[in-house]
């Protein structure tokens, strides 16, 4: 999930531009990923059965509906992430964290309290010795763009060494939350986010001055451990899983290395490979790296390319494509059955299909996407497009369809993102 650039005065946000400065991405060479790095199985989960907690459409145009999430060792806990390469905090829901209805950035306060079972997360976080109080900063946190209510977390920072895959990031600040308008909404394993972007995206906040600043996150803690410095590629990989089978089996997460690209459950080729430079987020402000944004050429639907004229985040927490308007309405005008549209949500028949091929070209290669891919469910059954307007100047996002159909590579050694194309594999 993106953190939403929230504008509060005295926090000297500046409003987002979108520049357009680059190039679409040339075709990069070939390349060599020499360590295997360390798998880890990921957990998928599904809305539980028959419940309806959906909040009004503001989900799922933001992703509320499922996640991926790993385990991740923090002082002698082991609590369940969600994998989020679109944001970079790392927090986990603290024991006793109220749960509110929305954050107004009016009165810059959480309002409306109400009973947590609301936010009804799963198990949570207990800041034992392991974890030492940073009082400088605070986090706040507000994800996706939702129309009148705000999801943000609060709470406090703080040192813990973090393992996740069998690596640990020594003394990196987490987040300890204990207040919230961001829900857990009954997924059994989901305590936290992982925010694996760049240090430039984290979200903090000088504790006596209120001004917006920033500190070393996860991946960018880790890649510099000596491990990562001398033996190991700095590079993350995924393959997420469409989890056909209905296993709760959600793909292959690697760390230090590419996932091997004959696992049946990856099957990925190294036909059509390539790479796309990480561009620096617009943001006049800063020219710090803060998310993984490329340029993509654009998407290819029947034969035809619709060209994207501006950088694009990769985010493994938003289930859907957030793409200019003109080409998501090109695209929803094709479902075989036809969509219902109603507001900003295409109902769709669960079985809906495009009637043309569709990809989205990445440095000369176009990654196609299975149709199942762009048909999300809601907890109450009823499918709908994936296939979503975006909205600058928040920006355009591409989730988990593209994740689904390729093997990506998160790569801060060569400051790319690289894919493999993986359409059909065992899952
Ligand atoms: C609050 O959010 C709304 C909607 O995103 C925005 O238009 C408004 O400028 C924000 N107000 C402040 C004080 O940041
Ligand atoms: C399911 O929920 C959505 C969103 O709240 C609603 O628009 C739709 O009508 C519901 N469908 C059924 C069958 O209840
Ligand atoms: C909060 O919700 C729980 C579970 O639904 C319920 O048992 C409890 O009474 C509620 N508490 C308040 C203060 O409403
Ligand atoms: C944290 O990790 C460092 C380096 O791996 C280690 O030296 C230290 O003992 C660990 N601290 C705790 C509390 O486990
Ligand atoms: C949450 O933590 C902050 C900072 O430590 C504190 O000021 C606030 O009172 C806490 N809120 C709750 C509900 O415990
Ligand atoms: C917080 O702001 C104060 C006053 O400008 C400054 O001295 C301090 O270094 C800042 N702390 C952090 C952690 O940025
Ligand atoms: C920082 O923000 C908090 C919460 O909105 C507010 O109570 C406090 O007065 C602010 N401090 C400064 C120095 O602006
Ligand atoms: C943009 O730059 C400002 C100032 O450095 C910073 O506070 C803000 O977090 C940056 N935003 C992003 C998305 O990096
Ligand atoms: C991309 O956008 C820039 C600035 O808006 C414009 O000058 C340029 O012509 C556009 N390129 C294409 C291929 O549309
Ligand atoms: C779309 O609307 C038509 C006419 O009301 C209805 O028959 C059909 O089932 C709807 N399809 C979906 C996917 O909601
Ligand atoms: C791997 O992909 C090929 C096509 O590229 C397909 O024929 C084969 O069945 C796939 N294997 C699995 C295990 O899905």
């Amino acid at each position: 999930m993106r953190p939403l650039l929230i504008l509060i005065q005295f926090l000297h946000v500046t409003q987002l531009k979108f520049v357009v400065e680059g190039r679409p991405s040339d075709i990069v060479s070939r390349g060599v990923h020499k360590h295997a790095g360390h798998s880890l199985s990921l957990k998928r989960h599904r809305w539980p059965e028959g419940s309806l907690r959906l909040q009004g459409t503001r989900n799922i145009v933001d992703n509320q509906h499922m996640k991926y999430v790993v385990p991740v060792a923090v002082g002698d806990q082991i609590l369940n992430a969600e994998i989020d390469t679109g944001s970079s905090d790392t927090w986990f829901v603290q024991t006793g964290c109220r749960c509110y209805h929305t954050y107004d950035n009016t009165s810059n306060a959480f309002v409306t309290p109400v009973n947590s079972s609301v936010c009804n997360f799963g198990p949570t976080y207990t800041p034992g010795n392991d974890f030492t109080l940073d009082s400088d900063i605070h986090q706040l946190t507000c994800y996706g763009a939702g129309v009148g209510t705000r999801r943000c977390v609060f709470g406090s920072f703080g040192f813990t060494n973090v393992t996740i895959n069998g690596f640990t990031a020594p003394q990196q600040i987490i987040g300890a939350v204990n207040e919230t308008s961001n829900y857990g909404m009954g997924l059994p394993d989901y305590s936290g986010i992982l925010g694996l972007g760049f240090s430039g995206g984290t979200m903090a906040y000088n504790s006596t001055t209120n001004a917006s600043t920033h500190y070393s996150s996860l991946v960018s803690t880790l890649f510099n451990t000596p491990e990562f410095s001398s033996r190991r590629s700095k590079q993350f990989s995924l393959a997420l899983s469409r989890d056909a089978s209905n296993t709760g089996y959600g793909g292959t997460m690697t760390i230090g290395g590419v996932a091997s690209l004959t696992e049946p459950s990856v099957n990925a080729t190294s036909a059509s490979f390539t790479s796309a430079p990480l561009q620096i987020f617009p943001n006049t402000s800063t020219a710090e790296y803060s998310w993984y944004s490329i340029y993509l050429d654009g998407f290819e639907f029947g034969g035809q390319m619709l060209s994207l004229n501006t950088s694009t985040i990769i985010d493994s927490g938003y289930n859907g494509l957030e793409i200019p308007r003109e080409i998501a309405t090109a695209l929803n005008d094709h479902w075989s059955p036809p969509g219902n549209v109603s507001g900003t949500t295409v109902f769709l028949d669960c079985a809906a299909k495009l009637d043309q091929p569709f990809g989205m070209t990445i440095g000369g290669a176009t990654y196609y996407i299975q149709f199942a891919d762009l048909v999300g469910q809601m907890a109450n059954g009823t499918c709908y497009s994936l296939v979503i307007a975006g909205l600058p100047p928040n920006g355009y996002s591409i989730g988990d369809p593209l994740l689904k159909n390729t093997l990506a590579v998160f790569d801060w050694g060569e400051m790319v993102m690289s894919f493999y194309p993986r359409m059909y594999y065992a899952s």
